[in-house]
């Protein structure tokens, strides 16, 4: 059997993706019924972190302990790589000695090169560019809340960043739509659309929050300025009408919901009456990253 990598969800078919996502909701619930058992039992996950963490971090070493493996978390500074050591060595060097990689990093070039020269599953853990365990967390907490995920309709609103490149090609491959709503030099890179749209996605982008969020059954936003992007950043002022507050969640439908991967910028991107309101899931998210990745890591594994 080739390599199974979780490189970005278009490198997934729908059936993958549902098979992890209805992987990831019946080892959470087998999890919340006591049950311990360890299918990665004797495994070992390399952990890269070049850029900070704490959810991602600690939900996939979290997840490898309760699948009875372990993980080994290395920072980019600590590493050779940090010194310039390619990641072609390391991805041959990494996988004599460990069953999987998992890589937070910069450039999405880095991800594809581990990729290329690894002879064990590399798993994306955020890229300047993607954030694919992010949005298998979010579909699994909105299908939790919500039912079926085709045919509904998720608004961003804020920068069009790495979370929002996976969330439209999460959209095409599970047939929901998003409505894009970014101040004008935030748009999500052009290849992201194209992609989703030519897939069976439906992405549509706006200027106005509020025509953006009308009809939605989701609104989700993130960091105005993402990681290691601080030369994008536009100031508060261009971002503002972006916010996610009450008076632009009254505009969407009566029950939709309120997601950010976190951590929030209260104040900024979410005020604090909607990331600690009733209609808010982020910390249902959050923990939902330890049961999808969980099930991205048994896939990986083939455990
Ligand atoms: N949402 C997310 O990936 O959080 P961390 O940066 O804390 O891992
Ligand atoms: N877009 C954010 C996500 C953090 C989890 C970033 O890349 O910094």
């Amino acid at each position: 059997m080739s390599l199974r990598h979780f490189t970005d969800l278009s490198a997934l078919s729908e059936s993958d993706l549902r098979a992890i996502l209805d992987d990831a909701a019946a080892r959470k619930q087998r999890l919340k019924a006591g049950e311990r058992s360890k299918p990665l039992a004797g495994k070992v996950l390399a952990m890269i972190f070049e850029k900070p963490s704490t959810r991602t971090r600690v939900s996939f070493d979290v997840g490898m302990r309760q699948l009875g493996g372990e993980a080994i978390m290395l920072t980019g500074t600590e590493m050779q790589l940090g010194r310039s050591e390619t990641i072609a060595d390391t991805a041959k060097v990494l996988s004599r000695y460990v069953d999987a990689i998992m890589i937070r990093t910069t450039e999405h070039q880095r991800l594809l090169e581990l990729t290329e020269h690894a002879t064990v599953p590399v798993i994306n853990a955020l890229t300047d560019d993607t954030h694919p365990c992010q949005i298998m967390a979010d579909v699994l907490t909105f299908e939790e809340h919500r039912g079926p995920i085709a045919g509904k309709t998720f608004t961003w609103t804020g920068d069009g960043n790495n979370v929002l490149h996976s969330l439209m090609e999460a959209s095409a491959r599970l047939r929901f739509k998003v409505n894009v709503a970014v101040p004008e030099g935030s748009e999500p890179m052009q290849k992201y659309v194209d992609w989703t749209n030519a897939n069976g996605g439906k992405v549509s982008l706006f200027r106005s929050a509020e025509e953006a969020v009308a009809g939605a059954d989701c609104i989700v936003t993130d960091a105005w300025v993402s990681m290691g992007q601080e030369h994008r950043a536009r100031g508060n002022n261009v971002f503002l009408p972006y916010q996610v507050n009450a008076e632009l969640m009254a505009k969407a439908k009566p029950e939709a919901l309120f997601m950010h991967c976190l951590p929030a910028h209260r104040g900024e991107e979410v005020t604090d009456e909607v990331i600690d309101g009733p209609q808010s899931v982020v910390f249902d998210e959050a923990e939902n990253r330890l049961h999808a990745q969980k099930a991205v890591l048994a896939w990986c594994l083939g455990a």
